[in-house]
């Protein structure tokens, strides 16, 4: 998480965006770049205008390394309705800057350090941050509702709760602290039930990125007390998105027959797959990729429940088994399911 926001002129390498062949999105040149914003999934640019940046309209798409523009249209994110069109005219202080930094001041506009630095999760504490042993706030001391705070500030979509702040409309939580609750500063952006919307699917389900607070309080494993840091350790780890463990290993921590969360009985009977199938992996049915980054880049959902086929075909929720098996129906894959040992029809919609 450290390494989001790159200053070009010191770090020319930042620069993922292909300059070299002319394309019609791209109206400006690496020299006119502040920032380099994103290095895993998308790279936006900034560029300095007055004491505030605007973020350029073309993007990196780094999966699918090509360009794409990069707009926000009117009647998609809530802010747009306060904003005006011009994409020069949005800026990142009120839009981006506090999630992407530490200590942002709003009069200033200037934080203490770009990116997610010690402080963001750990507090303010000067002379403490800087002593590692010492944190002013440990988020492993926090009750449960609080230390998932920490995360949630920045992953999650919502809006301040009173808006605008000095005459300014933000996309992020002024003013909350590591330590506070969030719910004080800020509130989720909401599902509307049967309705597909920018954020959500018409089952509640996410439907873009950043949101892995929103679905996350919906399970059954916030419920718990199982925090954001039991699978992830933010100060870094050697797997993908920094799990502790990787693959299904994660998950089994908590989760076998033997435990009480289950699941019942084995691997393969829970999941009527090969044990070292696609299909066997946790993740391939607590966790579809259905939440839009960039274009056809998706990210993983964190409500943790499986989505029915029947759920699709009434709401038009894209369901784990007919992503991955393309040629098949939603029936298809209601009668497989149906047809298994581990799974209630009651529950799945037989
Ligand atoms: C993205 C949020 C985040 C960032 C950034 C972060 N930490 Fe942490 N840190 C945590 C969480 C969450 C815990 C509690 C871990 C747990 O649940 O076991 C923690 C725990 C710690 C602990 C253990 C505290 C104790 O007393 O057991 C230390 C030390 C620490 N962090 C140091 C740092 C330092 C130094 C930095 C900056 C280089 C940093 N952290 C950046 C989230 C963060
Ligand atoms: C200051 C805002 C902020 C806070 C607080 C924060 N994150 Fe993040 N997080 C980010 C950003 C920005 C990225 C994107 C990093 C990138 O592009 O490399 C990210 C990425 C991640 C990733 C994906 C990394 C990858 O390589 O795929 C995980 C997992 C993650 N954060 C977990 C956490 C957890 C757990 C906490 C709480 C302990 C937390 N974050 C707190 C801003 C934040
Ligand atoms: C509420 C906090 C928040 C706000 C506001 C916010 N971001 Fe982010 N941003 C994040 C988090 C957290 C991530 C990583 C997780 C994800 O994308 O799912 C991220 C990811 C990104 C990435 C992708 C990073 C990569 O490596 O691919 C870019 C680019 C980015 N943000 C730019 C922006 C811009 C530009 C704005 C303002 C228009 C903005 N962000 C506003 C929290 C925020
Ligand atoms: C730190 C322990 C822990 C870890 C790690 C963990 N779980 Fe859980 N999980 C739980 C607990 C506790 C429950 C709640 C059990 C109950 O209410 O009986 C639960 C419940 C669930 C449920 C059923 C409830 C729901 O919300 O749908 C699913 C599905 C689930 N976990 C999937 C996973 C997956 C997938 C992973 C790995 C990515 C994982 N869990 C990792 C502890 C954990
Ligand atoms: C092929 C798809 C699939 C895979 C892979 C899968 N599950 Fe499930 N899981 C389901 C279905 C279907 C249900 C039942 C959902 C319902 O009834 O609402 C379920 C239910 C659960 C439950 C709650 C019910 C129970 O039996 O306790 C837990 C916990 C769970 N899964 C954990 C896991 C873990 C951990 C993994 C990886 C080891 C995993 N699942 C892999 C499909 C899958
Ligand atoms: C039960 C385990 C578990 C919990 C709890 C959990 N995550 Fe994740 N998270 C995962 C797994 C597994 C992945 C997918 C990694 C992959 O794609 O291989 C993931 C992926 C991510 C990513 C990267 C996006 C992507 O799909 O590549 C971010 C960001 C993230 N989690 C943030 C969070 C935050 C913030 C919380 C708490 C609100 C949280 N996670 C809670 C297991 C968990
Ligand atoms: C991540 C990909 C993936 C997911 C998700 C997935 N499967 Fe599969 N499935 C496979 C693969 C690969 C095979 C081939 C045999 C194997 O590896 O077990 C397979 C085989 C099957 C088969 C037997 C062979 C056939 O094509 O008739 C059935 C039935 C099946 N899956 C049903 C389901 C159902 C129902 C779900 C949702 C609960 C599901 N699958 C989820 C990848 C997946």
């Amino acid at each position: 998480m450290a390494n989001v926001i790159r200053d070009p002129k010191q770090h020319p390498e930042a620069i993922l965006g292909d300059f070299s062949i002319p394309n019609p999105l791209v109206t400006f040149t690496k020299e006119d770049v502040t920032f380099t914003y994103g290095t895993k999934w998308k790279q936006r640019y900034f560029t300095k205008i007055g004491d505030d940046f605007f973020v350029f309209p073309a993007q990196w798409d780094v999966r699918n390394k090509t360009w794409r523009p990069y707009y926000v249209k009117h009647g998609t994110d809530w802010w747009t309705a306060v904003y005006p069109a011009d994409q020069m005219q949005r800026p990142t202080s009120t839009l981006c800057d506090g999630c992407h930094s530490v200590n942002y001041d709003i009069k200033t506009k200037t934080p203490t350090e770009w990116n997610v630095g010690c402080e963001k999760c750990h507090g303010a504490g000067g002379a403490h941050a800087a002593n590692p042993k010492a944190p002013i706030v440990n988020p492993a001391k926090l009750d449960d509702v609080r230390a998932d705070d920490v995360c949630i500030q920045c992953h999650s979509q919502g809006q301040p709760r009173t808006n605008p702040i000095e005459g300014r409309y933000y996309d992020w939580p002024v003013g909350y602290q590591p330590g506070d609750r969030l719910s004080k500063f800020w509130k989720l952006e909401e599902a509307h039930l049967g309705e597909e919307t920018f954020t959500h699917w018409p089952d509640g389900t996410a439907h873009k990125n950043r949101m892995q607070g929103n679905d996350y309080v919906q399970g059954q494993m916030y419920l718990k007390g199982v925090r954001c840091h039991a699978c992830h350790d933010s100060h870094g780890t050697k797997h993908e998105a920094l799990l502790r463990l990787p693959g299904n290993a994660v998950c089994t921590q908590c989760h076998s027959a033997v435990l009480q969360p289950g699941p019942r009985g084995s691997l393969t009977f829970h999941t009527q797959h090969a044990a070292d199938s696609e299909g066997s992996k946790c993740v391939s049915c607590h966790m579809p990729a259905i939440q839009q980054t960039i274009a056809n880049v998706n990210v993983r959902s964190h409500t943790f429940k499986f989505i029915s086929p029947a759920v699709s075909e009434r709401e038009g929720v894209p369901n784990p088994c007919a992503s991955c098996h393309k040629d098949k129906s939603n029936q298809w894959a209601l009668d497989a399911l149906n047809s298994w040992p581990s799974v209630s029809p009651w529950r799945v919609g037989g």
